[in-house]
């Protein structure tokens, strides 16, 4: 399962100064290993082991310490607390957890991650009562927008992302409120601030998750984001070369620990993660003849007879 390595070495140095400096707007659409290093881990106590022993689970480091996440541990978000979309609350540090090992990090339009407090922070700014701090577009936006949006018609060839609208008087999509998610669109213009507009194919579906194909990206952006998205964990860094990532894989005896390395970008029978932890089998995708793994997400050529691939599955014609 060994993938090439060698274009990815000159960005490791990259990839781990993003793990270390926290989640910045690029980081849109992206997911991101949560998992922590064996140096972590091990300093678990039974009782956390124990939380952390069901299929699914795994540790983070939170301040250098390991944290379970697992259905013993997650709590929904209590009020006062932000989390980034889809995660939970830890029961006893009161911080946010993520669903699964590698997963996204969308706080919302006005919140930041904060890889510290494992908490959305809201985003400061100078703004009136009455406003919000919008960072990616470096203004100031209402609250009453949540219920009274000063929209417009969007000119034709352009949308807004989902929780956006079209600003009448701005003339660019601007978020509903500070909880909006991050543009969801493949075609987003971080320039114009709308998805679309751009003369050119636009690429298939997709909701921009893992990364997603933008248009418009060069060759080299891709294999950035590949990276980016998938930073190597302390325990990958240990076992693999590269940007590679370390996944167990099931021993005859049991019990032995084994490790392949692989890339979660393009890895078919780990795509997105290792399976079990977030990741995907794309060769088990039912009724498929030719199937890839695009930065992390399944994709499907070709079906066998009687199915037609619709780009992630294969359906009966
Ligand atoms: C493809 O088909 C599957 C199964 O019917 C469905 O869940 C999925 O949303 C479809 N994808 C697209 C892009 O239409």
């Amino acid at each position: 399962m060994l993938k090439s390595t060698t274009i990815f070495l000159t960005l490791i140095s990259l990839a781990s100064s993003v793990s270390a400096g926290g989640f910045g707007g690029f980081s849109r659409g992206s997911s991101f290993n949560f998992g922590c290093g064996s140096s972590i881990k091990q300093k678990a106590t039974h009782e956390q082991k124990d939380w952390c022993s069901s299929s699914g689970s795994f540790f983070t480091d939170y301040k250098g310490s390991p944290l379970c996440c697992s259905d013993h541990t997650r709590t929904p978000p209590s009020n006062g607390i932000t989390c980034p979309f889809g995660w939970s609350q830890h029961f006893k540090a009161g911080c946010c957890i993520p669903p699964q090992e590698v997963s996204p990090c969308d706080c919302g339009e006005g919140y930041t991650y904060d890889k510290n407090t494992h908490k959305c922070v809201k985003n400061t700014g100078k703004c009136h009562g009455g406003q919000w701090w919008h960072d990616r577009s470096v203004t100031c936006c209402d609250d009453s927008w949540q219920h009274n949006p000063p929209k417009g018609d969007c000119p034709s060839g352009i949308k807004c992302p989902s929780g956006w609208f079209w600003h009448k008087n701005d003339k660019k999509c601007r978020p509903n409120g500070p909880r909006s998610p991050e543009p969801d669109c493949d075609d987003w213009d971080e320039h114009n601030h709308c998805c679309g507009g751009h003369t050119g194919p636009s690429q298939g579906p997709g909701k921009g998750n893992n990364g997603g194909n933008k248009w418009g990206w060069k060759r080299n952006d891709i294999q950035q984001q590949q990276t980016l998205s998938f930073p190597q964990t302390d325990l990958d860094k240990m076992y693999c070369p590269g940007s590679l990532h370390a996944c167990t894989v099931p021993t005859a005896g049991g019990g032995e620990w084994a490790y392949e390395c692989v890339d979660f970008a393009t890895e078919l029978e780990a795509c997105g993660g290792c399976v079990g932890s977030g990741g995907q089998d794309c060769t088990q995708i039912p009724h498929s003849l030719a199937v890839g793994c695009e930065i992390g997400t399944c994709a499907v050529y070709t079906c066998k007879q009687g199915f037609q691939a619709n780009g992630t599955s294969c359906v009966a014609v």
